[in-house]
């Protein structure tokens, strides 16, 4: 229907490849701010909304910058180095539970190993005690339906429900490491934060709001793009040899599952003023939708976009552009390619014992069911 289009509930759709990473990288588009978001409709007024409002890719400059920089590097060389060997452990444990599974039958791969390994590896290095595990992946489910494109009245409801969940959750969390500070990020923005906000409560606010978006960030993202990778390396299994070969190609690999299948298949901007995009002039305070999806099978960009393949390299927008690229992109490509290594040395050969599943979504892809079974 063409690279920009209107929407029939208002606003642009953007579908090309070269529009939607020319939004993301100027500056004269924002994000759906705080003060966005009270002068448009009541959709933006829930508290899930409101919670998302203050999260870091919903801040413009110059807030952004600065919460932004508060986190320091966050999985710089050697930190991500230190994280490695508890994500081998994490795999080594996941693997060894599916495997013991499949000899009995079909297994969940999406229940059992991807749903686990992203919640273990950030729950371990903000020091989460993994009794809670359970508890945070359950409510990230529910919260993000309101960031969603339509969501209903009862998912809204939902949504708002996990969020008040999560800011007790927090404020607990938060109030606990003032008591008992220690080595963990959330102990290091707190003390970043202090050093330039002598308002304390509005402190533990910033750090409490990094920490809740930091669980929501990582774990049905990494998830999808765990089973994603297997789901295709089992749909084209021709790849399989030379990645067992030369797993060198792994990381390769990893890039071409975020492009073929992105998890977040839709990212919301502003025009902050009267804006020439493509054929349209979007008005100032517009939002586009930015198709990363269909933007990652634009043929201008990717020849034969729908084909799997390992060699083509470059770029994709699966972890953002610009200001607000993804600050975790390290940590979910450290579980992709440690996952897949591991998997790719079993001594066994799998396939896809049935269609996997996915939740009726259009922003955040999420697969709820992977059956595999030995081949
Ligand atoms: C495959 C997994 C992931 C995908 C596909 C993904 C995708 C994205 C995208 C598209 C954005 C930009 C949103 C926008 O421009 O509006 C983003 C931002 C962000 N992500 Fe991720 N993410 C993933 C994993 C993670 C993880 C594991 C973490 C944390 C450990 C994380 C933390 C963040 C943060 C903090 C931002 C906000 C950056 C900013 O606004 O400056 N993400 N992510």
């Amino acid at each position: 229907m063409g690279e920009i289009i209107p929407a029939p509930w208002g606003g642009y759709i953007v579908t090309s490849y070269a529009l939607c990473d020319q939004v993301l990288r100027d500056k004269a588009w924002s994000v759906p701010d705080a003060g966005w978001r009270t002068s448009n409709s009541t959709r933006w007024n829930s508290p899930a909304s409101q919670q998302m409002a203050a999260s870091l890719p919903m801040l413009n400059p110059p807030q952004h910058t600065l919460e932004r920089r508060s986190l320091g590097g966050l999985f710089p060389h050697n930190s991500l180095a230190a994280l490695r060997p508890s994500v081998e452990r994490a795999v080594d444990r996941l693997l060894t539970e599916f495997t013991d599974q499949l000899r009995l039958g079909p297994v969940n791969f999406h229940g059992v190993v991807s749903e686990e390994l992203p919640v273990m590896a950030i729950g371990e290095w903000m020091a989460i005690p993994a009794s809670d595990y359970g508890l945070l992946r359950d409510l990230t489910h529910d919260q993000v339906f309101a960031q969603e494109l339509f969501p209903t009245p009862s998912q809204l409801a939902l949504s708002d429900s996990a969020t008040m969940q999560l800011r007790l959750y927090f404020s607990e969390l938060i109030r606990d490491r003032r008591k008992r500070p220690g080595s963990d990020p959330i102990s290091r923005w707190l003390r970043t934060w202090d050093a330039q906000e002598p308002d304390r409560h509005r402190a533990d606010r910033a750090v409490h709001d990094l920490a809740l978006f930091m669980i929501l960030a990582a774990l049905e993202t990494t998830s999808h793009v765990l089973s994603t990778a297997v789901r295709l390396l089992l749909q084209f299994p021709d790849h399989l040899e030379p990645l067992r070969h030369d797993p060198d190609l792994i990381p390769a690999a990893v890039d071409e599952v975020l492009r073929y299948d992105a998890p977040i298949h839709m990212i919301s901007r502003i025009a902050s003023t009267d804006t020439q995009l493509g054929e349209f002039v979007v008005p100032a305070g517009e939002m586009v939708q930015l198709m990363v999806g269909a933007a990652h099978h634009d043929p201008d960009r990717y020849p034969e976009p729908h084909r799997f393949s390992l060699l083509r390299g470059g770029s994709h927008l699966a972890f953002g552009a610009g200001i607000h690229y993804c600050a975790g992109n390290a940590l979910a490509r450290l579980e992709a390619v440690t996952l897949l290594t591991a998997l790719l040395s079993l001594p066994m050969r799998l396939h896809l014992s049935g269609p996997p599943q996915w939740a009726p979504r259009v922003a955040f892809r999420r697969i709820t069911s992977l059956p595999i079974s030995l081949a």
